[in-house]
């Protein structure tokens, strides 16, 4: 092989270009995947950790989802690839528990059934984007959406909310915002991962009225829909602004309402163009979603729902008891916020003084990173969110492993 490098004794271009694209090189680890990580590794080596870095439900999956999967698994027609949308009967049922749940009137053919929510989000971004498309992403925000509008050619521009507000974005700061930039899409989230916050209905409406009237796409993510506790209410964006249901894209799936994060089925919900744009994207990505989780997500949407109000109470109970417990650490504020299933406190108050062991903390994460060394507690560091000074703790956990992890916290602040 010959090439410039060995004869000029310069480097090679395989030397200076590096060996995966920029695109992807820029992408931030998952913090909360980072987070839970080190839990796990510190649970491998025996430890006790208690680890409120999972967004997922400690629930398991409703038996007759796994029975009606099971069942699947048996069937020949199961083994071979399927629509590529989604199998008819789910994209039906979808359609239906819309109307249902959040009162959209949907046609099956406007459903996309994808791996995830995940994959649902990153395909919206890539359906709508161009080059120069900015996305307007209120903060906190879920670790996801800007990398997803990036990895789409976009640029994601953050709105930052305050914890005085309540996390919530308003219209003049949405106005202020696409004032200085160049956005084709808003991102709206309720119930939101990271802070929980649920959006009352007419907040909801002026907001989707403000991206009606100038013109914006809106992607709604509705992932928690079906997690929103006493004195909150879920509404859904196009089911308050009609005028939008042409410029938007809802994002769900079976993740967190049935405990089947394992299982990776989610959809998005679109006007037929959109749709279809982001069906053929899937074609040549993943094609089909395995046929036997489409089984089981079926079961989960039309069999009974009771197992959904069970999680929510006692999502209920441990958003009291998170709450509760937070506010009574020196040093610690927390906003009760509506659904989810996630704290977001400020850790401000712990930040610059001497922590157990005389050992103190610059920032959030050099924070966190001090809970779980010392303390064996897992927090993911607000920083990831968008929102230094703060962190997230998800309380879809046991109890009682959720009022020892607070009690831990506040000895380590106490100076205990
Ligand atoms: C706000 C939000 N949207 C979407 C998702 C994606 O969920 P999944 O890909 O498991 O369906 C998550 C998962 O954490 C989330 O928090």
């Amino acid at each position: 092989m010959t090439g410039a490098s060995e004869s000029t004794g310069t480097p090679g271009t395989a030397d200076v270009i590096s060996r995966v694209s920029a695109r992807v090189g820029a992408i931030e680890e998952s913090a909360t995947l980072a987070v839970s990580t080190m839990a796990k590794r510190l649970k491998a080596q025996g430890e006790h950790v208690i680890d409120y870095g999972a967004g997922e439900p400690d629930f398991p999956t409703p038996a007759h989802v796994v029975e009606a999967a099971q069942r699947a698994c048996a069937d020949p027609k199961s083994h071979k690839y399927s629509a590529n949308a989604g199998l008819p009967e789910l994209r039906e049922a979808i359609a239906e528990k819309t109307r249902r749940d959040s009162g959209l009137p949907v046609e099956p053919s406007q459903v996309l059934v994808t791996n995830g929510g995940k994959q649902s989000v990153y395909q919206a971004f890539a359906t709508l984007l161009d080059p120069g498309d900015d996305v307007l992403i209120p903060a906190p925000y879920w670790v996801t959406y800007p990398e997803a509008v990036s990895l789409a050619g976009g640029s994601p521009v953050s709105v930052p909310t305050t914890a005085e507000s309540g996390f919530r974005v308003t219209v003049d700061q949405l106005e202020e915002a696409a004032s200085r930039s160049n956005p084709k899409v808003l991102l709206f989230v309720s119930p939101s991962n990271p802070t929980g916050v649920v959006y009352p209905r007419d907040e909801v409406r002026a907001i989707g009225e403000w991206a009606a009237d100038r013109g914006l796409w809106v992607v709604t993510d509705e992932i928690y829909e079906h997690l929103v506790y006493e004195g909150s209410e879920f509404s859904s964006m196009p089911v308050e602004v009609p005028a939008l249901q042409d410029r938007c894209l809802v994002v769900n799936g079976v993740s967190k309402t049935y405990a089947m994060t394992g299982w990776r089925l989610g959809w998005t919900i679109g006007p037929q163009d959109a749709i279809d744009a982001a069906a053929n994207l899937q074609s040549h990505l993943t094609s089909n979603v395995s046929n036997v989780v489409q089984a089981a997500g079926l079961a989960a949407l039309t069999g009974p729902q009771d197992d959904v109000a069970t999680m929510r109470q006692a999502f209920a109970r441990r958003r009291g008891l998170m709450v509760e417990g937070l506010r009574a650490i020196p040093g610690v504020e927390c906003v009760e916020t509506g659904g989810a299933f996630y704290a977001f406190p400020s850790l401000e108050g712990l930040l610059h003084r001497p922590l157990f062991d005389g050992r103190s903390a610059g920032d959030t994460l050099e924070l966190c990173t001090l809970l779980l060394e010392l303390a064996k507690v897992a927090l993911v560091p607000g920083d990831a969110f968008g929102a230094p000074g703060f962190a997230r703790l998800s309380y879809a956990l046991g109890d009682e492993d959720l009022v020892e992890g607070l009690t831990r916290i506040r000895a380590l602040a106490e100076g205990a």
